[in-house]
């Protein structure tokens, strides 16, 4: 497939979608505590989902069998919930929800905090998410690809992270995953040229140790290798004339 240029009326309807996730994320940024179940957690978010009339689009995805994406810990990404996965205070836990709005698809994650946590996994936390930022310092028509994916590695790497790249976001529109592919390291080749209505879901994984990953038994938890914790976080981009626009934050939605 080759990378999709929205129209105007693409993109408004981008627009919505990532509003609506927006307002996911914060619902269940209030939800998340103590002795809560990952799987309460997913039942939330779908509920709130639904309550949009939207679809959550990872649900059935290649057989995925859950709404919302909840790794714990040393879990990076692809987490199942579970009734019997609890989460604790001092746990970091990254949410990856998505959804469909007439059509259109929205793709975001973020990494929160389990009451109090280590000044390691805070920092950890806060790091990936300034990487995301310094990756979007690039997102502007004519750069290359490849400039965001520098920008988000250099910066993770410079404090000693481990930036995993058997992972990568993507393009998003009428499908969730779109062309182009976007790692989050440098690579000697360039990558395409950004254009304005480009749609893009760029979500640095990040892990406190060694970059490699391996994938549980059930096939889609994929964890750190050293059992370092990793974090998450992800929005759904739009590339515009000038600067970016990120869809799925500092919307205003009220339902
Ligand atoms: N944000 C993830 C991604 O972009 C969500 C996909 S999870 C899946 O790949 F369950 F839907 F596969
Ligand atoms: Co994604």
């Amino acid at each position: 497939m080759s990378v999709t240029i929205k129209s105007a009326r693409e993109i408004e309807l981008m627009r919505e979608a990532g509003k609506r996730l927006e307002y996911v994320h914060n619902k269940l940024a209030e939800f998340v505590k103590p002795g809560i179940s990952t799987k309460d957690i997913d039942r939330y978010g779908e509920e709130l989902i639904r309550g949009l009339g939207c679809i959550p689009n990872f649900l059935n995805y290649n057989g995925y069998p859950a709404s919302i994406c909840v790794s714990v810990n040393d879990e990076v990404v692809h987490g199942i919930p579970h009734k019997k996965h609890f989460i604790w205070e001092g746990d970091i836990v990254s949410l990856d929800a998505g959804l469909i709005y007439e059509g259109y698809h929205s793709d975001a994650a973020r990494t929160h905090a389990v009451g109090k946590v280590s000044p390691e996994a805070q920092k950890l936390m806060d790091v990936t998410k300034e990487s995301f930022f310094k990756g979007i310092e690039f997102a502007r028509a004519g750069n290359h690809l490849h400039d965001i994916s520098a920008a988000i590695g250099n910066y993770a790497e410079s404090f000693g992270y481990g930036v995993v790249r058997d992972l990568v976001g993507h393009g998003i529109g009428t499908s969730l995953h779109e062309d182009p592919q976007i790692p989050n390291f440098a690579q000697k080749r360039r990558g395409l040229r950004l254009q304005p209505g480009m749609t893009l879901a760029i979500e640095p994984m990040i892990n406190a140790g060694r970059p490699d990953v391996c994938w549980l038994d059930d096939d889609w938890t994929v964890v750190t290798e050293d059992e370092s914790l990793s974090a998450h976080y992800e929005n759904t981009v739009l590339i515009t004339e000038g600067d970016p626009e990120i869809l799925t934050l500092g919307t205003i939605f009220q339902p």
